[in-house]
C-alpha cells in the first residue's frame, strides 16, 4: 500500500492505496464519487473523463499515485449547491442524454473543449473534439446542440461575473 493525497472537488483527500489503483477506482471506490463511470477497458469510451489540474483526462488511464498533489474535478464538483453548471443545464435543456451513462464524461470533455477553444463552437468542431466520448443512445445530435448551447452559456456566465 502507498499513501496518496490530492484535492478532489476542492477538498483535500488522502488514502492508502494499492499502487496499481487507477484514478477512476480511487474516485469511485475510495471516495464513493460514482458519477465518474467506467464504460470500457480499452480507454475508448470517455465515460471516465475528469479534470486534472484544469485539463480533461480519461481517469482510467492514470494511476492515482501519479497524481499526488493534483487538483481533480469530477462531475460532482461542477454544480454550486442546487445551481447546475451551464454545461449541465444545456444538456438538460437540449435533451442531450437518454440513459445518462456517457453524460458525466461528455460534460467534463465539453467544458474542456470550451476552455481550450472558446465559446463559439461549430458543429464540425464539436463532433471532432468529442471523438473520444462514445454514446450508445442518442445519435449525438442533441449532444452537439447541448455543447453548442452550453459553450455560449459559459461565455455569458463569465461575462456576467466580470
Ligand atoms: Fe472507457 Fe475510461 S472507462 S475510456
Ligand atoms: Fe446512453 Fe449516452 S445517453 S450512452
Amino acid at each position: 500500500m502507498a499513501r496518496v493525497s490530492m484535492v478532489v472537488n476542492g477538498k483535500k483527500v488522502a488514502a492508502d492505496v494499492d499502487p496499481r489503483t487507477l484514478l477512476v477506482q480511487f474516485l469511485r471506490e475510495h471516495l464513493r464519487l460514482t458519477g465518474t463511470h467506467v464504460g470500457c477497458d480499452t480507454s475508448q469510451c470517455g465515460a471516465c473523463v475528469v479534470h486534472v489540474d484544469g485539463r480533461a483526462i480519461k481517469s482510467c488511464t492514470a494511476l492515482a499515485l501519479s497524481l499526488e498533489g493534483a487538483h481533480v474535478t469530477t462531475i460532482e464538483g461542477l454544480a454550486h449547491g442546487t445551481v447546475l453548471h451551464p454545461m449541465q443545464e444545456a444538456f438538460r435543456d437540449n435533451h442531450g442524454l437518454q440513459c445518462g451513462f456517457c453524460t458525466p464524461g461528455m460534460i467534463m470533455s465539453s467544458i474542456d473543449i470550451v476552455n481550450r477553444l472558446g465559446n463559439d463552437l461549430d458543429e464540425h468542431t464539436i463532433r471532432e473534439e468529442l471523438e473520444g466520448n462514445i454514446c450508445r443512445c442518442t445519435g449525438y445530435h442533441n449532444i452537439v446542440k447541448a455543447v453548442k448551447a452550453g459553450a455560449a452559456a459559459m461565455g455569458a456566465t463569465a461575462k456576467a461575473a466580470e
